[in-house]
């Protein structure tokens, strides 16, 4: 299935906090092609996260709309949202989010199970994947047992694992050494050119955002695009 258009106009994104106002995201203006790939950079605080919240449903914008596929999913209802959620939307956070009780195959497996498969289909689908990312050698490890690199490769494993239209990634390769970091990246566009997949990644990593076709500003709450990426 190719991947996801998204078309967001106009978003804003305020918290409250202690009696005031903070405006994080002032007015985003941004479309995103099926299968394209952009690289979100910009100061620590700036709003990379919020945005990728938004995006991903986590997080509702105060106002503004996001459409996806030419669906506005502000208009789903909570129950609707949560499925299409899971069936369109990976994520990888810079801090994992691993079950600790639970095997990287069965870490991977689960969002597959919450949509619905069963768990001998879900795990076969897992130990694919994990082969996938270089894994297939600690499919019984528990998170505590992998390395942070190994643990990274796991959540990209789950995120794909329900085969997203929309990958959101947040500092993927945040807390990674320069090689892993950059096996990482390779793994994403190799990612990208398989399986067609609409992919936003935000990153502090000046090289690795160089390589990305596409690169977005995000200065004082809103989106510049930066002209002149690397091939
Ligand atoms: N729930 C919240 N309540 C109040 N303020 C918040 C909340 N979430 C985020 N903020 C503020 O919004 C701003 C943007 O935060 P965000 O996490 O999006 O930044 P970021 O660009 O991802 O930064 P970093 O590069 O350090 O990860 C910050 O100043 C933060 O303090
Ligand atoms: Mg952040």
């Amino acid at each position: 299935m190719p991947g996801a258009r998204l078309e967001i106009r106009d978003l804003k994104k305020s918290f409250l906090h202690g009696g005031q106002v903070i405006e994080v995201l002032k007015g985003i203006d941004l479309t995103v092609e099926p299968g394209e790939m952009v690289a979100v950079i910009g100061a620590s605080g700036v709003g990379k996260s919020t945005l990728l919240h938004v995006l991903g449903t986590l997080d509702t914008p105060s106002s503004g709309t996001l459409h996806f596929d030419g669906q506005e999913v502000g208009r789903l209802s909570p129950r609707a949202l949560a499925g299409f959620r899971n069936r369109s939307i990976g994520f990888v956070f810079q801090f994992h989010h691993l079950l600790p009780e639970f095997t990287a195959a069965e870490n991977v497996a689960l969002p597959a199970m919450i949509g619905g498969q069963t768990r001998a289909g879900a795990l076969a689908t897992a130990t694919n994947l994990l082969e996938q990312v270089g894994l297939s050698h600690r499919l019984t490890h528990r998170p505590g047992e992998l390395s942070g690199g190994e643990q990274q490769r796991v959540a990209l494993a789950r995120a794909l694992v329900t085969e997203p239209r929309l990958l959101l990634a947040d500092e993927p390769t945040g807390n990674l050494d320069s090689v892993t970091g950059a096996e990482m990246h390779a793994l994403f566009v190799a990612l990208n050119e398989q399986r067609g997949m609409t992919m936003i990644v935000v990153t502090h990593n000046a090289d690795l955002a160089q390589r990305m076709p596409r690169r977005i500003r995000m200065v004082d709450g809103r989106l510049q695009d930066v002209a002149g990426a690397a091939a």
